[in-house]
């Protein structure tokens, strides 16, 4: 964390814990009678889940200006995807965007969207995640942790990256590569042959820099927003998983939304995911050029299938491991074998 960083941070933390302390009407006498409402995410402030944010944001305050006010932390502000779920937790914030990895400790039915090649195409990932209806059942499961998501975002599809170019999955062999921190995520480094090294995302630049890392895994985002294809100049498209990211609320806080209020809270939360998605698209393409042309990535296209047999046997013992995760797996399954009978 840069010295800024963390100056914010422990602002930040002494405020927010005075805000827990005091409850919410203490906060609301110091910002004018409005209700603060802080979001917290990782990335930086032109990525796509940054702009479908400031949708979310003035989507509520169109409405409901008068009494919320929604303020969004980008770039780790408020520390890295756990603390900032913690926070959510325990009210200190009230929403905060993790990718699923990051929830596995609290309802291991979000283990599914770590298994390597778990959607067959782009078209049923973005159909089983638009599913609103099926999708609550899901979300709900982390009720007890006290908090629920209230919508996803597309975070594309990752891939290996790294200081040298990995064309077949031998490639991977001995290589530290940083994965999410989550059991399910550094079980598939693992079974591609790869040390898995799991760490928090902001610590990724300085890691493969200095060589506590050889590389990663991510979408190309993460080349050019967060600048890791300043120090990792190959990145192929061997496409293991397609891992959504989440905005999460403190429940607390959406259970003590009047009906009109939630209301108002879920179709911004809606609104944000359809833009966030167009976002993505547009910059998705644009970042693969930039790191090209800009920044001397190299994009190595390889044979998808080898990789893909490398960790043939790493779904089935997930579900054997985890039982929970075998109603969504079959549900995902259902749509994979439609589009594929589609054509
Ligand atoms: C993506 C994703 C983030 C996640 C990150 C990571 O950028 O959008 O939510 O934290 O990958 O690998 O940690």
């Amino acid at each position: 964390m840069s010295g800024l960083k963390k100056l914010c941070a422990a602002l930040l933390s002494a405020g927010l814990a005075l805000c827990a302390v005091c409850g919410l009407s203490g906060c609301a006498s110091l910002t004018g009678g409005k209700r603060i409402v802080r979001i917290s995410h990782a990335q930086s402030e032109t990525h796509p889940e940054h702009l479908g944010l400031l949708a979310f944001k003035e989507y509520i305050e169109e409405r409901l200006g008068d009494k919320y006010e929604i303020q969004i932390y980008p770039n780790e502000l408020l520390g890295g995807a756990q603390r900032a779920i913690e926070l959510t937790q325990t009210g200190a914030i009230d929403f905060v965007v993790a990718g699923t990895a990051n929830l596995e400790n609290f309802a291991d039915v979000y283990e599914v969207f770590s298994m390597p090649y778990l959607f067959t195409s782009e078209e049923t990932y973005h159909e089983v995640m638009n599913d609103t209806e099926y999708m609550e059942s899901v979300y709900e499961s982390t009720n007890e942790a006290g908090f629920r998501v209230l919508t996803w975002y597309n975070a594309g599809t990752r891939s290996f990256y790294a200081k040298k170019a990995i064309h077949t999955p031998d490639d991977l062999k001995g290589l530290k590569m940083r994965v999410q921190q989550s059991p399910a995520s550094v079980n598939m480094a693992n079974a591609f042959g790869a040390a898995a090294s799991p760490m928090s995302f902001g610590e990724v630049y300085t890691a493969i820099q200095q060589g506590v890392i050889d590389g990663a895994e991510n979408n190309e985002l993460a080349l050019t927003n967060n600048k890791h294809g300043e120090v990792a100049k190959y990145y192929s498209y061997n496409m293991h998983q397609m891992v959504p990211d989440m905005l999460i609320g403190n429940l607390r806080f959406l259970e003590g939304l009047s009906e009109e209020e939630y209301a108002i809270f879920r179709d911004a939360a809606l609104l944000s995911t359809e833009q966030e998605m167009q976002f993505w698209d547009e910059q998705a393409e644009e970042a693969k050029a930039i790191a090209q042309d800009q920044m001397g990535v190299e994009f190595i296209e390889v044979d998808v299938q080898a990789f893909k047999d490398k960790v043939s046997s790493v779904q089935q013992e997930m579900l054997d491991e985890n039982p929970h995760i075998q109603k969504l797996y079959d549900h995902i399954q259902e749509v994979n074998t439609r589009h594929t009978q589609e054509g």
